[in-house]
């Protein structure tokens, strides 16, 4: 392959990779995302295996099939494991930029002192320090909303963590810096590994004082991490398909990750640095608080005489995979005239559009999910306020109570509802840990029962006694 036909593959690749996130904006193009994204990978694979420098097709071969046997596995977890799917992906790109990184360091050290020169350097440094911790990072991450038994959930906190943190990062830029200005210097290859083992400390330091529910918009500041650790590679191995991928997955990440924290009305530095999902402390005193209960014939008589009926689905919705049996619930509905609308927390379930990805699996239409924002406005006319699996993103605490963790995140206004039905399991807080005040309101009666079951119930009560008014 010539030198041209490779450039224009490289151009081919990068076109490829700006449809892909393109067309994952909306749903109604995010399979050609997906596609242009495999198009885009598989036409810089090939483009780069076609060079004429690469000889030892075997690794080639062998790296692919592990790509494989460790890929297919993974892509077949269920949605409420994507986070941390995600976010094993990003160990994995850390975890490649630093050895490439390693590799080229000790080669070109052998090779000969004018092979380093600075701004290789300068490029070796920022992939080894962004890559390792971006890998032990990702793994803590992962590990943490797998729930895996060492590793503690809940923020790990102890006074002075952000000093002793930022010390440990500057110890290692300054190490760094000490390699960049001297990098034939015979100490140099021994100091080389104590940089490499900071960065791995670094990113468990960095993520072990960070809560559950931040953790989401963690891994999108760890993508963002992994892409620049990717554009130092392809400065390092001068590859401008690594430059350009990874300056779109960066930047794709670091939009992910400001619009969470929007959502969330967090600011970067909160979520980093705030131990956010501490235990909080309970409140004392205050009277017991009197859950209303209702039966699924109850609910489903009230819901038949609605004229508007928003169903609000959170992450008990995901979990209980309750979206068909909600679609189900949305035909009978709609066969009696109800209007049904869906209410869409940009934060709701546990990564972004988790519930659109649900509701577009059950075939509900696009046009009956309505964004926050849009739908707050109809709240007051809504006749029933259907909650399914959700909590916070639908606790009135967040608008008033500044002792809240969730203060000021926006929320749908669920308890302006004339009726609002909550479907959880149990008495059991949200991810935030925190009580939910709708749950006493007094318009709200409680479905206990996974919410599978119940709203199956509500539909065989509905399908039952259709046209019985
Ligand atoms: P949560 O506040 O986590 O509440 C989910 C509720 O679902 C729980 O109270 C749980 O109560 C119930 N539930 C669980 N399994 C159930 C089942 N099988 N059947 C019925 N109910 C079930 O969820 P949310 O309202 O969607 O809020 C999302 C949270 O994640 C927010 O705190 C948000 O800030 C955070 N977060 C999300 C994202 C993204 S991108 N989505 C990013 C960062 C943070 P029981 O245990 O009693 O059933």
């Amino acid at each position: 392959m010539t030198h041209a036909m490779l450039q224009a593959s490289y151009i081919l690749a990068t076109a490829l990779f700006i449809f892909a996130l393109h067309w994952m904006n909306d749903p109604k193009t995010a399979r050609n995302g997906v596609y242009a994204g495999v198009a885009g990978m598989t036409v810089a694979v090939l483009a780069t295996w076609f060079q004429p420098i690469i000889i030892h097709h075997g690794w080639i071969i062998l790296a692919i099939v592990a790509g494989f046997a460790v890929g297919i596995p993974l892509s077949m977890v269920p949605l409420t494991a994507v986070p941390q799917r995600t976010a094993l992906s990003h160990a994995f790109g850390g975890l490649a930029a630093g050895l490439v990184g390693t590799a080229k360091y000790y080669l070109w050290y052998q090779e000969g002192p004018e092979n380093l020169t600075t701004f290789r350097m300068v490029a070796i440094v920022l992939e080894i320090l962004l890559g390792y911790l971006t890998f032990t990072g990702s793994l803590m991450a992962a590990g943490k909303l797998q729930e895996v038994k060492w590793i503690p959930q809940r923020p790990v906190t102890y006074p002075g963590q952000n000093i002793v943190n930022f010390f440990l990062l500057i110890v290692a830029l300054g190490l760094g810096a000490a390699v960049i200005m001297n990098p034939s210097a015979t100490w140099a290859p021994q100091v080389f590994p104590a940089i490499i083992g900071l960065s791995l400390l670094f990113g468990v330091l960095l993520i072990i004082p960070i809560g559950g529910a931040d953790m989401p918009t963690v891994i999108a500041i760890l993508n963002a991490y992994a892409g620049l650790a990717a554009v130092a590679m392809g400065f390092v191995l001068d590859n401008k398909l690594l430059i350009t991928a990874g300056a779109l997955d960066g930047s794709s990440g670091l939009i992910l990750a400001i619009i969470m924290c929007k959502a969330m009305n967090r600011s970067f530095g909160n979520v980093l640095f705030g131990a956010f999902g501490q235990v909080q402390q309970l409140k004392a005193g205050g009277e017991q608080k009197v859950y209303k209960g209702e039966t699924p014939e109850g609910a489903a008589q009230i819901m038949e005489q609605a004229s508007l009926v928003v169903i609000i689905p959170g992450y008990g919705m995901a979990v209980a995979q309750a979206q068909h049996k909600v679609r189900e619930l949305y035909d009978q509905l709609k066969k009696r005239g109800v209007t049904v609308k869906f209410a869409i927390h940009p934060v709701a379930g546990r990564m972004p559009g988790h519930m659109n990805v649900l509701l577009a699996e059950a075939d509900i239409p696009y046009t009956d999910l309505v964004e926050m924002d849009d739908i707050n406005s109809d709240m007051p006319q809504c006749d029933v306020a259907l909650v399914v699996g959700a909590n916070d993103v639908v606790n009135p605490a967040a608008r008033y109570d500044k002792s809240s963790p969730i203060y000021g995140m926006p929320i749908i206004d669920a308890d302006k509802a004339r009726t609002i039905f909550a479907i959880k399991r149990s008495k059991n807080p949200g991810f935030a840990g925190i009580d939910n005040e709708l749950y006493f309101g007094p318009r709200t009666w409680m479905l206990f029962g996974d919410a599978k079951n119940v709203i199956g119930e509500l539909v065989k009560q509905l399908s039952g006694g259709s046209g019985m008014h």
